[in-house]
């Protein structure tokens, strides 16, 4: 563990060693436990036993609003009134489970936002003011999945909540995100915390859409240290059941309202340590290991304070697509993962290029407006099975000012070439034509999933850059974006009839050493796969309430 004197070029270091050691190479994965063991396995659902808890309505999903009006900001619809309905919809359509299943006398619930081998680190909170038909008093509360509820942590009275949303648009609310890295450690080892930072990332994706689906937008209120986050959802409150690492915080307000302001004014923020706090957590597992979880979490603390971030030189161009008849909650609540691919699917080029698009970040577009800084991660892609364009390795320059830094540094790569029929407004090119599927089996830890698809991808993020010119804490924040493209994907993968994967397992240096990357200026933080999925026949699947 890093001493509280540690400088910020201390935690760098530590940063830039823990990215290091927790790459799997193919002679030797990161270190974890190698096997499951069932006596610790975490609860996946945490609760606050003793804290009130607040129903919430479970809302059949509709055919409007429909998927692709959410990604044009004149098409978005109206925001929708602040109250118990929408912000049950809100926790509907991000956090709650979307089904059981069953196997073998096991069951397990999935969730509308997708996490590494569901575990779910991610705990959610929603901090607001008065809310017709859910409170009457401002209050935080812990987001219960399982019963599709709030847990009342704590509540505060008006004078607080003014001060603490002043300058915000009438009808602003917050939600917050913590993890619990054990969750994942307990499975994945060392290597957790990424896959952690990646959960953080897909919830944050999640939320985004839903909060589009009520016509509003969410924004990260990235001034806020990881101090003032404990003191506002109130994870510093002392306890000996695994800790709660926060996060982040979202504004969610009316879309079409300037947000002029996204910092908390410190006063306010300091008033939490006064609260009340209802309840306390239930213990996830009767036996923990130490994977180092803690050290790396301290080590990318945020401080409070604005950051200065890099402008996007070449924001990503308008392209008007076709709106489907594609309900946006349907899609959003039928999101699974492919456990297989069956090989054969394959895709329009069409597709291709929409699906590409809106993994651009496109300015004001739901879900990326919700970060404050420019595309920091690019996609190499290995294209397998996509109609007109040769199979090979293509590169999407998701900030198309990196292009020169990218074609720099990718050693491995013919002349670059914009494939046939491309859009102008992306930039994507050809790097090599050949068929890439036994390297994209044998980089994504020989997953056949990477191999069997339509195309499979490696999320290469500007890396040393960033993390020089910022500090130790935006490592967590790369893997947000990460997760919240693929989040995105996935929901792009339904919505054209197919189903995809994240893939956390690969082998970093390999896929760098494809694509001729020598040293930490890029670095390869997230894998995916999209194409036609093959059914688990031997799962049953179950409404995820009884009620719904
Ligand atoms: C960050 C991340 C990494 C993942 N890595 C893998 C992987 O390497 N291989 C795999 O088959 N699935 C992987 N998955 C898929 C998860 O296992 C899946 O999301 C989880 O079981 C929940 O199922 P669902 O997505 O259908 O809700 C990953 C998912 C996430 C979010």
């Amino acid at each position: 563990m890093l001493p509280h004197t540690a400088t910020a070029a201390d935690r760098l270091q530590q940063v830039f060693a823990y990215h290091q050691a927790t790459k799997h190479q193919f002679h030797a994965y990161a270190r974890s436990p190698g096997y499951l063991d069932w006596a610790t396995q975490p609860d996946p659902f945490r609760r606050y036993s003793g804290a009130r808890l607040l129903a919430l309505q479970k809302i059949r999903p509709a055919d409007e609003p429909r998927y692709d009006d959410l990604f044009t900001p004149r098409r978005m619809p109206a925001p929708a009134p602040v109250d118990l309905q929408s912000v049950s919809q809100l926790f509907f359509d991000s956090l709650a489970l979307s089904a059981w299943k069953s196997a073998g006398g096991t069951s397990w619930a999935l969730r509308v936002n997708a996490s590494s081998g569901n575990l779910h680190p991610t705990e959610g909170y929603l901090l607001c003011g008065p809310v017709d038909g859910l409170c009457e008093k401002p209050m935080v509360c812990h987001y219960a999945p399982r019963e599709h509820g709030l847990e009342v942590r704590a509540e505060f009275d008006a004078a607080l909540w003014t001060a603490l949303s002043a300058g915000f648009p009438e009808h602003t609310f917050f939600v917050g995100l913590t993890s619990i890295h054990w969750r994942e450690a307990w499975k994945y080892g060392q290597r957790a915390y990424r896959y952690c930072m990646h959960d953080v990332g897909h919830a944050l994706g999640a939320i985004s859409v839903a909060a589009g689906g009520l016509g509003w937008q969410t924004r990260l209120l990235d001034e806020l240290g990881t101090h003032d986050l404990a003191l506002l959802l109130g994870t510093s409150v002392e306890h000996t059941a695994e800790r709660e690492e926060p996060d982040l915080l979202l504004a969610c307000v009316p879309a079409r309202q300037p947000l002029r302001q996204t910092a908390l004014p410190a006063q306010a923020v300091h008033a939490f340590q006064t609260l009340v706090w209802r309840g306390g957590p239930n213990h996830l597992s009767p036996a923990h290991v130490d994977w180092g979880m803690e050290d790396i979490a301290a080590a990318a603390h945020k401080p409070h304070g604005t950051s200065a971030y890099a402008p996007f030189a070449q924001p990503p161009a308008p392209w008007p697509l076709e709106v489907r008849p594609v309900s946006l909650r349907r899609t959003i609540r039928q999101r699974r993962s492919a456990v297989a691919m069956d090989g054969r699917t394959r895709l329009a080029r069409d597709t291709f290029y929409r699906i590409l698009y809106r993994a651009l970040a496109v300015p004001d577009a739901i879900p990326f407006s919700t970060l404050p800084w420019k595309a920091h991660i690019h996609l190499a892609i290995l294209v397998h099975r996509v109609d007109d364009i040769p199979a090979g390795l293509y590169l999407l320059a998701r900030d198309a000012a990196q292009t020169p830094a990218l074609q720099q540094a990718l050693t491995q790569a013919n002349p670059w070439q914009k494939p046939p029929a491309c859009p102008e407004q992306l930039p994507l090119y050809c790097l090599l034509t050949a068929d890439v599927r036994a390297a994209a089996r044998a980089i994504s830890c020989h997953q056949d999933i990477a191999s069997d698809s339509c195309f499979s991808l490696a999320m290469i993020a500007e890396y040393a850059g960033p993390l020089k010119r910022y500090g130790a804490w935006f490592y967590p924040r790369l893997f947000w974006e990460a997760g919240m493209i693929g989040q995105l994907l996935y929901l792009e993968a339904e919505a054209a009839g197919l189903r995809s994967t994240g893939i956390g397992c690969f082998f970093d240096d390999a896929m760098h050493e494809v694509l001729g990357l020598e040293d930490r200026t890029f670095q390869d933080l997230y894998h995916f796969t999209l194409g036609g999925p093959v059914e688990d026949q031997r799962l049953t699947t179950l409404p995820a309430y009884a009620d719904e």
